[in-house]
C-alpha cells in the first residue's frame, strides 16, 4: 500500500518560523527591531491559529521588512542548524522514503529547497512560495500565482498533488490540520517537539512530541526503538529545574514533584516509569521494584544510595547512578572555613560583638599556617581537602584503611592512633559504613593533643557525641565543628537538639557541608547526563551497581543490550543466536561485575522479533534492550 507523508516545514521540520528568523536578520541593526519583530510574531501567530487568512498574513509580514538575496542566504545557513532534533536523527527515513514525502510551507522555496536536498527531497516535492526580487536583489513581494500564497493554500497545493494511497500530514499549525479536514489526508498528526498549540492539538488525530514517535506508531525503522516521548521520567524531591528542563527538551515525558514520596504513593506511580530521579528522602524498596516493570535506571541526585535497595536493583537489571564528587569542593571549603573560624574563635567573638561586648585580645587565637591537619578518610573529600589545606601552609597527615596515593606533601600515618597523637586539627571524612560507628570515642579523644580542634562533616554515627561533649566541656579539646549528627531532624520545621549546644567554640551546622548552589547544579548536571547516556547509548560509567562501560556511538548499527546473571556461557549463547539468525556483529562489549553481566552487541540487522525473542529466552537473561 502506498503511504504519503506531508510534513510541514516551519516549527516542524525546523525548530523555528522561518519568516520570523528572516526578519531578525534583516532588522539586526534597526533601532525599532524589537517592536517590528514582536509585530511580525503576532501576525505569524494569528495566521497559525487561523485568525487571519494566509495571504494577508504573508503580505503584512513582508511589508514590515524588506529582505535581500543576501539576507536569504544567511537565513538558509542559520536554518540548516535549526533542524528539529528528532528529524535529524531520523534522516534515514527521509532519504529512504523521499519519493513519498512532500514538505509544505507558507515560507519560500529559495531557502527550503537547499535545506531539504541533503535529506533526499527534490524541488518538485517542496510545496512553498517564491520571492519576487527587484534589480537590486531586494524582495519586493511574492509570486501570487503560487498556490501556497493563496488562502487555504496548503489545501489547494495538496489537492493538486492528487495523491493515491494513505496520506499522513504532520505539522504544528491549524493550516496543516485543514488538509485533513478537507478530506485530503487519512490522519493529521500534531507535532509538538518545538511548539504546542492547544487549538491544533485539540483537533489532531494523534499528538507526537518527536518524529521517533510517529515512526514507532507506523512500526517503521527509527533512531530510537522506543521513543523518548513514550518514556516516563519521574523526578521527585525538587530536582534542579535545569535538569528537569533538559529531560523535557530531550523529549521525555516528565513528571516532576517537589516532595519525596512514601512507599505507598510511589507504588501508585511507579508502574509505567522508565527513569526515576530521587534524592535522599525517597526509599526505593523491594516492593517498589517489584511493581516497577518498566524501570531502566534510577538517578540518586545526591551522594548516598542507602535509600535504594541496590541488590534488588541489580537482580532486576536496573542501573543506579549517583553524584559521588559533585559536592566535594563545597564540603572542603566549609571545613577550611571552620578550621580558621575555630582557631580565631571568630564565631564567639562575632556573637559577642553583636551583643555589644568588645573582646579585643589575641588570647587563644592562632594562624593555621604551620599547624598539622590530620585527615581521617583520604577519599574524594579527604584528598581535595589535603590539597587546599596545603595551599594555606598547613602540614597534612592522613590515615585511610585503603592504600591511597599521597597528594602534594601530605604524609601517610600507619594508624589512626598515630594521626590522633600528632594532629593539631583532626577532621573526619570516612564513609558511612556501619563498621565506622563510634570510630571516634572516649579513647580516641584521649589520644588527641591538648587544645586540638575536632571536625566531623562525614556521618553522624561516626562520632560518640557524649564523649565529645565531655572533652569539650573539660576544655581538653579547644573547639569543634560538627555538621552531621547521630539523629537529625527530618525537615526544617522539626526542632533540633544536641548536647553540644551550650558549649563555647563549637560550630554546629545543619548538615550543609555539601549544600551550595554550585553543588546542586553539579549534581543535577552529572546525574542527568549519566542517565541520558545510559538511555541513549547504554554507557554505564560510574554506575553504583552496574559493570562500567563507556560505549562509543555506532550510527550505522543497531545496538542490543543484554543484561544477565553472571553465569558462564551467556556470551557464547548470545553469539550463537546472532550467528544462526544471520546477524553480523559489528562490535561487541562485555563487562561483568558481582552478580551481573552486561553485553552490548552492535549488529547490522534491524529489529527482528524472532532474534529478540530468542535472546531474551537465553537462561539467566534479566533484561534485553533494543536501543536503535
Ligand atoms: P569516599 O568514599 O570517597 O571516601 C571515604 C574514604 O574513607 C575512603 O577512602 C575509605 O577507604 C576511607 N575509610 C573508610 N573507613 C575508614 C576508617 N575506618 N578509617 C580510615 N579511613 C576509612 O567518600 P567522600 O566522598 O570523600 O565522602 C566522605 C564522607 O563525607 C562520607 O561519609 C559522606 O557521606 C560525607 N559527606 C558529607 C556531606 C555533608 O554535607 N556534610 C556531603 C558529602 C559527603
Amino acid at each position: 500500500m502506498n503511504i504519503n507523508f506531508i510534513i510541514d516545514f516551519d516549527s516542524t521540520f525546523i525548530k523555528v518560523e522561518s519568516l520570523d528568523e528572516l526578519s531578525k536578520i534583516v532588522l539586526k541593526n534597526n533601532p525599532n527591531k524589537s517592536k517590528i519583530v514582536a509585530n511580525i510574531k503576532k501576525i505569524t501567530k494569528q495566521g497559525m491559529e487561523g485568525k487571519i487568512d494566509f495571504p494577508t498574513s504573508l503580505q503584512k509580514r513582508l511589508l514590515l521588512f524588506n529582505p535581500t538575496m543576501k539576507d536569504i542566504e544567511i537565513l538558509r545557513k542559520n536554518l540548516e542548524k535549526q533542524i528539529s532534533k528528532s528529524i535529524i536523527r531520523n534522516k534515514h527515513f527521509f532519504v529512504e522514503n523521499s519519493k513519498n514525502i512532500y514538505v509544505i510551507s507558507g515560507g519560500f522555496e529559495e531557502y527550503i529547497v537547499p535545506i531539504l536536498k541533503d535529506f533526499g527531497i527534490k524541488k518538485n516535492h517542496v510545496l512553498a512560495n517564491k520571492f519576487i526580487y527587484n534589480k537590486k536583489q531586494k524582495v519586493i513581494g511574492f509570486d501570487k500565482k503560487m498556490l501556497l500564497s493563496k488562502e487555504k493554500g496548503k489545501v489547494k497545493a495538496v489537492r493538486k498533488l492528487d495523491l493515491k494511497g494513505t496520506t499522513y500530514i504532520i505539522g504544528d499549525g491549524y493550516t496543516d490540520y485543514e488538509i485533513k479536514k478537507e478530506g485530503l489526508a487519512y490522519k493529521f498528526i500534531a507535532f509538538t517537539e518545538n511548539i504546542k498549540r492547544k487549538n491544533v492539538i485539540d483537533v489532531a488525530d494523534e499528538k507526537i512530541s518527536s518524529f521517533d514517535e510517529f515512526l514507532f506508531m507506523l512500526n517503521m525503522p527509527r533512531a530510537f526503538s522506543y521513543p523518548k516521548s513514550k518514556m516516563k521520567v519521574l523526578l521527585l524531591e525538587n530536582i534542579e529545574q535545569k535538569t528537569v528542563a533538559t529531560f523535557r527538551n530531550e523529549g521525555y515525558a516528565v513528571d516532576f514533584l517537589k516532595t519525596a514520596l512514601s512507599e505507598d504513593d510511589l507504588l501508585k506511580k511507579i508502574e509505567d516509569v522508565s527513569i526515576l530521579g530521587i534524592r535522599s528522602k525517597t526509599d526505593v524498596t523491594e516492593k517498589v521494584f517489584k511493581k516497577a516493570k518498566k524501570l531502566l535506571a534510577i538517578g540518586a541526585f545526591c551522594i548516598g544510595t542507602n535509600q535504594i535497595d541496590l541488590q534488588v536493583a541489580l537482580n532486576q537489571g536496573v542501573a543506579v547512578f549517583n553524584a559521588p564528587y559533585s559536592n566535594t569542593r563545597s564540603v572542603v571549603e566549609m571545613v577550611i572555613a571552620e578550621i580558621i573560624l575555630l582557631y580565631r574563635q571568630l564565631f564567639e567573638k562575632s556573637l559577642n560583638a553583636h551583643k555589644g561586648i568588645w573582646d579585643k585580645s589575641a588570647k587563644n587565637s592562632h594562624e593555621v599556617r604551620g599547624k598539622t591537619l590530620g585527615i581521617v578518610g583520604y577519599g574524594n573529600i579527604g584528598t581535595q581537602l589535603s590539597v587546599v589545606a596545603e595551599t594555606l601552609g598547613m602540614d597534612v597527615v592522613f590515615y585511610d584503611i585503603q592504600e591511597k596515593l599521597t597528594l602534594g606533601n601530605a604524609k601517610k600515618c600507619s594508624s589512626l592512633n598515630e594521626l590522633l597523637k600528632i594532629s593539631d586539627v583532626v577532621t573526619i571524612h570516612v564513609d558511612g559504613a556501619k563498621s565506622n560507628s563510634n570510630l571516634i570515642g572516649k579513647n580516641e579523644f584521649a589520644l588527641m593533643k591538648k587544645n586540638a580542634l575536632f571536625i566531623n562533616a562525614s556521618r553522624g554515627h561516626v562520632v560518640d557525641i557524649s564523649a565529645l561533649e565531655q572533652v569539650l566541656g573539660s576544655g581538653r579539646i579547644a573547639g569543634a565543628a560538627i555538621d552531621v549528627f547521630p539523629e537529625e531532624p527530618r525537615g526544617n520545621n522539626d526542632s533540633f537538639f544536641s548536647p553540644l549546644q551550650q558549649i563555647s567554640n563549637v560550630i554546629l551546622t545543619p548538615h550543609i557541608g555539601g549544600s551550595t548552589i554550585e553543588a546542586q547544579r553539579n549534581i543535577g548536571e552529572f546525574v542527568g547526563k549519566k542517565l541520558m547516556q545510559f538511555i541513549d547509548n547504554g554507557s554505564t560509567m560510574l554506575s553504583v551497581n552496574f559493570p562500567e562501560l563507556q560505549l562509543p556511538d555506532y550510527p550505522n548499527a543497531h545496538r542490543l543490550i543484554h543484561i544477565h546473571k553472571n553465569i558462564p556461557g551467556v556470551l557464547s549463547k548470545i553469539n550463537t543466536v546472532l550467528a544462526k539468525g544471520n546477524v553480523n556483529i559489528l562490535g561487541q562489549y562485555l563487562k561483568t561485575k558481582n552478580e551481573i553481566g552486561y553485553v552490548i552487541s552492535d549488529v547490522n540487522t534491524g529489529y527482528n522479533k524472532e532474534i529478540i525473542k530468542k535472546l531474551s529466552e537465553i537462561k539467566g537473561t534479566i533484561k534485553l534492550r533494543v536501543l536503535y
